[in-house]
């Protein structure tokens, strides 16, 4: 068996910014409480007609730039996404087209917010068996197509970002690997995070277009506890099974919903906050794209350096989780 290093990654946001003041405007809500309640502060705000595969186009161009490698040392694109470009193909069709490396396979992986851990895990099992030597894994959203802006449980929540990783087959001795990855979904728990009106159960149709139905609905306080209870089980899965304890890990990089959400799984392990990647005032939740952008952004930023172990711990609607420890 071979094992998988993270090559390079990538990460952009659109141009558009959408603020606290912004939306007082469009609902009663104001800076301070979604601040002390969120942490969010701004989001970004894709373009019109700029669609997921555009800005997943930019991740991955940075990504391959940051492994130094070509769109054709591609084997696979894995696509985590729950706002493709259109229902029908595949977003990573579209990307495989812009990035120009035909004939690849490439397809698109809904597992919401927890999508780009499930679309890494993926990957590294077709590089652990050979299979594949370089996998490009993107997570992105253009999440505001599907908020309702007069919802304000919601609309304070969400933005459009993208997030991309080129995962590659390591060295044999080369101790900068994934070592872990685990995945759970509790299906009996979907109902508390849906759109519910667009696919087979309820066609789009006149009532059910522009209605409730075609937005993003959410218990939120549920969704609250059982997001602190499964990222924190998920990241001492991930301890457990590699015997790392929690003052070996350098950076934990949890998905990016709620900064209170953040420290209660990391005040769960007596983490020091300042060890927490949290990049969520200045994009909110983007659903498949934090932990991407917010691991790029450390990379960049020189926090996360080589040779560190890295925790990502994620939930999402579904009810989704995962947690994936690394040696950058
Ligand atoms: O990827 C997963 C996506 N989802 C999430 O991560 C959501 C997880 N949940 C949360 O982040 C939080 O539950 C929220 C931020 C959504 C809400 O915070 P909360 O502390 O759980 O507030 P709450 O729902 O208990 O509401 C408290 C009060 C309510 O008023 P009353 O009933 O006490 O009078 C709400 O109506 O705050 C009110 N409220 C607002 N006030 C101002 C709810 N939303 C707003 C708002 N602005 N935007």
């Amino acid at each position: 068996m071979f094992s998988t290093r993270i090559a390079g990654t990538g990460s952009y946001l659109p141009e558009r910014i959408l603020s606290n003041f912004d939306l007082e405007k469009l609902v009663d809500t104001n800076d301070q409480w979604i601040r002390e309640r969120t942490g969010i502060e701004r989001r970004h705000i894709a373009a019109p007609g700029e669609a997921t595969s555009d800005l997943a186009l930019k991740a991955s161009q940075r990504a391959l730039e940051a492994a130094g490698l070509k769109a054709a040392d591609l084997d696979m694109i894995i696509f985590a996404t729950i706002t493709g470009d259109q229902l029908m193909p595949a977003t990573a069709c579209f990307l495989q087209e812009k990035l120009g490396c035909k004939s690849i396979p490439a397809f698109d992986l809904a597992a919401a917010c927890s999508g780009f851990i499930y679309g890494l895990t993926v990957a590294d099992q077709f590089i652990r068996t050979g299979m594949h030597k370089n996998i490009l894994v993107v997570g992105a959203e253009v999440l505001h197509n599907f908020i309702n802006y007069k919802d304000r449980e919601t609309c304070i929540l969400f933005g459009d970002a993208s997030g991309a990783f080129v995962v590659s087959r390591a060295e044999a001795g080369d101790k900068n690997v994934i070592m872990s990855s685990h995945l759970h979904a509790e299906g009996s728990l979907a109902e508390l995070l849906v759109v519910n009106g667009v696919g087979s159960k309820k066609p789009l149709s006149p009532e059910t277009f522009g209605s409730e139905d075609s937005y993003v609905k959410m218990k939120g306080r549920e969704i609250y506890k059982n997001a602190v209870r499964v990222m924190s089980q998920c990241a001492q899965q991930a301890l457990e099974h590699n015997k790392v304890k929690i003052d070996e890990v350098s950076w934990l990089v949890p998905h990016q919903a709620n900064t209170r959400i953040m420290e209660a799984v990391a005040n769960h392990f007596n983490f020091p906050q300042e060890r927490v990647i949290n990049i969520v005032s200045e994009m909110g939740n983007t659903s498949s794209a934090t932990v991407p952008v917010a691991f790029d952004t450390a990379v960049r930023d020189g926090r996360i350096q080589r040779g560190q172990i890295i925790l990502f711990t994620v939930f999402g609607a579904g009810l989704t989780s995962g947690s994936m420890l690394l040696r950058y």
